[in-house]
């Protein structure tokens, strides 16, 4: 029972397997877009940094002060598809990790490496430092994220590769990296930026509108660029990546088990595409534009998900492995899983409503403070009923600095 012969996903597959297959590529989906901040941010930080462009790019500002917070997300985001995985594919999973044991451990001093390098990225005393020696700390942080993505794109297809275990159990080898790996981990490493230019995006429109400037204008045109020619080197790579595949495995992807995933991604694409492109000639985060990044963005990472998994599917025989699934959800507590998702996802919202909250009324604070501080009483009353009238607009259409329609210099009109 292998991809070729499996129905659509995850109906057309037993019903534990597909159960435990969509609470992976679930799981995993909100992991990939939440690496993709770190791993794409951080080599953003890093090419600004050397550049000597850091300070005056508000989207390099903004990865900087996010990216510590970024990378907690991502790493606890790991933790439920690496609990799924092990329920799925116990055996080639474990293997894997067995083969590679070192240079697999080392994911962990690695990735607190890059948690520090962040956090002194960020701190006051590394902003008196030289271009060189900022570049460096930011660039040693992009490294550390890079070896992560290296380790798992390698354990994943050592994974599939069964006739290559015993040698290198007998050889105590490291494992060789191949095309197919050196072509996945740049698939995975272009992919990741427009993924990391979607949630950018949301973050920069925020303080455009706080504070709008040329610099802001400046960033407009910059992360949408960006973000377009990612989006060309991914299709570019996937469509190489596929080519790469067997017989089987492109089956898998065009076939009845993941050809509407794979159809759903590319149209992700292009729907990214053509909002990227419209934020890019308008030169303005436009609100409804940035909606249809977001939402391409959605498309493509599920589409992947599953793509990415039929090829596995192709490789590894899902039979013998289907009647384990069927005896651990029988294994119960199931109900018990349902609960405490619910609650944890309360939590995790209550908690980020209650910062957007505090982070509203910080910026409240702080706008009160400036006009009050430049102009006066009269005039803190006029803000007052700025917001106001700004607080209608953002809830009917795009507003002006959204969609263009007065000068990106013109004072905000609106709270966020
Ligand atoms: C910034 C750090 C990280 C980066 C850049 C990263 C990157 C990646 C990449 C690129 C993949 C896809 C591999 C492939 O399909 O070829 C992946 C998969 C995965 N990652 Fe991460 N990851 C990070 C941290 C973590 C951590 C800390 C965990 C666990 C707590 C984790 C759990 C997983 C799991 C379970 C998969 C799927 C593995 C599989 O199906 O074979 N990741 N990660």
């Amino acid at each position: 029972m292998t991809g070729a012969d499996l129905g659509p996903f995850p109906l057309g597959l037993p019903a534990a397997s597909g159960l435990y297959l969509s609470l992976y590529a679930g799981t995993l989906a909100l992991h990939l877009v939440l690496m993709s901040y770190v791993l794409a941010g951080s080599g953003y930080v890093a090419a600004a940094s050397l550049l000597g462009a850091r300070e005056r790019d508000p989207a390099a500002r903004a990865l900087v002060d996010w990216l510590p917070f970024g990378l907690g997300t991502a790493i606890t985001a790991g933790v439920a598809p690496l609990l799924f995985v092990q329920i799925l594919y116990k055996e080639s999973f474990y293997t894997a990790n067995l083969l590679l044991f070192h240079r697999w451990m080392a994911i962990v001093p690695v990735l607190i490496a890059g948690f520090y390098l962040l956090y002194l990225s960020k701190s006051e005393r590394a902003q008196g430092w030289p271009r060189l020696a900022r570049a460096g700390v930011a660039g040693g942080a992009f490294a550390c994220f890079l070896f992560t993505a290296w380790s798992w794109t390698g354990n994943h297809l050592l994974a599939l590769e069964p006739d290559r275990w015993a040698p290198l159990y007998v050889t105590s080898a490291t494992p060789a990296p191949t095309v197919e790996m050196l072509l996945r981990l740049a698939l995975w490493a272009a992919a990741a930026v427009p993924w990391m230019a979607a949630i950018l995006a949301w973050q920069l429109r925020a303080q455009a509108l706080r504070e709008p400037g040329r610099e802001h204008d400046r960033a407009v045109t910059r992360v949408s660029t960006v973000a377009l020619v990612s989006l060309a080197a991914t299709a570019g790579l996937a469509a190489l990546y596929a080519g790469h595949l067997d017989p089987a495995g492109r089956e898998a992807i065009s076939g009845p088990l993941a050809g509407p995933y794979l159809r759903a991604l590319q149209l992700g694409l292009a729907v990214q595409a053509a909002a990227w492109l419209r934020i890019r000639i308008g030169r303005h985060w436009s609100r409804s534009a940035l909606f249809f990044v977001t939402a391409g963005a959605v498309v493509t990472v599920l589409g992947a998900v599953v793509v990415r998994e039929s090829v596995r599917l192709s490789r590894i025989d899902l039979g013998p492995l289907a009647g384990a699934h069927a005896r651990i959800a029988e294994a119960g507590g199931m109900a018990g899983f349902f609960v405490f998702l619910l609650i944890a996802s309360a939590v995790i919202t209550w908690c980020a409503l209650a910062t957007r909250r505090a982070l509203h009324a910080r910026a409240s604070a702080a706008s009160t403070e400036g006009s009050g501080a430049g102009s006066g009483a009269g005039s803190g009353a006029g803000s007052d009923a700025g917001s106001d009238a700004g607080s209608d607009a953002e809830g009917g259409s795009d507003a002006a600095v959204n969609d263009g329609s007065a000068s990106p210099d013109a004072e905000p009109t609106q709270p966020l």
